[in-house]
């Protein structure tokens, strides 16, 4: 492994992807960072009591490196009436078919990132890891006392560009096949759409500082292939979602089943775009009636948890990348050890 990245000492130059809202389990965390990779907590969603939690249960497994992962935060967008209105009406009819009330429904819209972001010095993670822009200097600063590598991600030459300016010491280059979330910085902004090897191919001759290659990557050839093109590492999250240790729920196990997974990118679950599975929700939520992030997100929270409560993929975000073939059901350090055959 390359450059700054050696320092976490790792064995396999592989990231083991941060998965909030779920898949990322401390036994998922501590089991990839013991087989040799950086195991990551996707602590955007957490409160910070859950982010020191969450890295104490690490702690209990494992003293190899892991890293934590956050949400950049943006100024909360101003939600009028009308708006919440469409929102209400659009998801009405769900709501009657899951037993659900009318939502209350206020800012703030999501945990505070200071605090998260004092609970991540406390909880001393090896790597800090982050999406959706730049962090702020006085974090940067922060981080970099506390002795952590920093990580940002980029899915366009821009946005690499400027986190290299700010200081990180590692980017993920996120394609446009990868599952989940896109780290794009303006949440307002239409998606790039630049997929993995053009991002990369643009990155090397032009970023100095270590790239980590994501977004379709499913196999050891996957990895050997991106590493030849001159990345520095991988980070993979759709190969781990259905392993033993994963947090994935029931319903969105069975609906990863099978070697092929139609998934596209949408803003209907949570107000930014990310690609996963298709289904009922992502299809019949008319785009009008989906609003800015992170409202969506928390107006959507409730449907999404009582679908999983009713064992239904129905109205559940189904994160997934495009790469193909039937996950591995296995445990996660099988998953490594095939990934990296010695
Ligand atoms: C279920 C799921 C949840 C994700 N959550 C996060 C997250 O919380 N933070 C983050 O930086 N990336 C998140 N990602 C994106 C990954 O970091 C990574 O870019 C992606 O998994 C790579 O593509 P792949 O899924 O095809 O391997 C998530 C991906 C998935 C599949």
């Amino acid at each position: 492994m390359q450059g700054t990245l050696s320092k976490l000492g790792l064995r396999h130059p592989l990231i083991v992807a941060p998965m909030a809202g779920g898949p990322s389990s401390p036994a998922l965390v501590a089991a990839s960072s013991a087989a040799g990779a950086l195991g990551s907590i996707g602590a955007a969603y957490s409160s910070p009591p859950a982010i020191v939690e969450f890295a104490q249960a690490v702690r209990a497994r494992t003293d190899c490196p892991f890293a934590i992962n956050l949400f950049i935060q943006h100024p909360q967008p101003k939600i009028d009436a009308a708006a919440l209105e469409r929102a209400r009406r659009a998801t009405a009819g769900y709501r009657v078919e899951l037993g659900l009330p009318t939502p209350e429904f206020a800012a703030p819209y999501e945990e505070d990132f200071d605090a998260q972001f004092e609970a991540v010095l406390r909880a001393k993670p090896a790597a800090l890891s982050f999406v959706f822009g730049v962090l702020p200097a006085e974090h940067m600063r922060a981080a970099r006392d506390a002795g952590m590598l920093i990580i940002g991600t980029a899915t366009t030459p821009e946005e690499a560009l400027a986190l290299e300016e700010s200081g990180v010491d590692a980017i993920t280059l996120q394609g446009y096949e990868a599952g989940g979330h896109r780290g794009i910085f303006d949440p307002s902004a239409e998606d790039s759409e630049i997929g993995l090897e053009d991002l990369l191919a643009w990155s090397l001759g032009k970023v100095k500082v270590p790239l980590i290659a994501a977004g379709g990557i499913m196999t050891g050839s996957d990895i050997q292939a991106v590493l030849a093109k001159g990345a520095s590492a991988v980070q993979m999250g759709t190969a781990f979602l259905k392993t033993a240790e994963a947090g994935t729920s029931a319903p969105y196990r069975a609906a990863l089943e099978g070697t092929e997974r139609k998934t596209r990118t949408t803003r209907a679950f949570s107000g930014r775009f990310a690609r996963g599975v298709e289904n009922r929700f992502m299809n019949e939520v008319d785009a009008a009636a989906v609003m800015p992030f992170p409202a969506q997100n928390k107006f959507t929270r409730d449907i999404r948890a009582a679908s999983t409560a009713k064992g239904s993929p129905d109205f559940l975000s189904l994160w997934s990348g495009t790469g193909k073939g039937e996950l591995w059901q296995g445990s996660a350090s099988d998953l490594i050890a095939r990934l990296f055959p010695a």
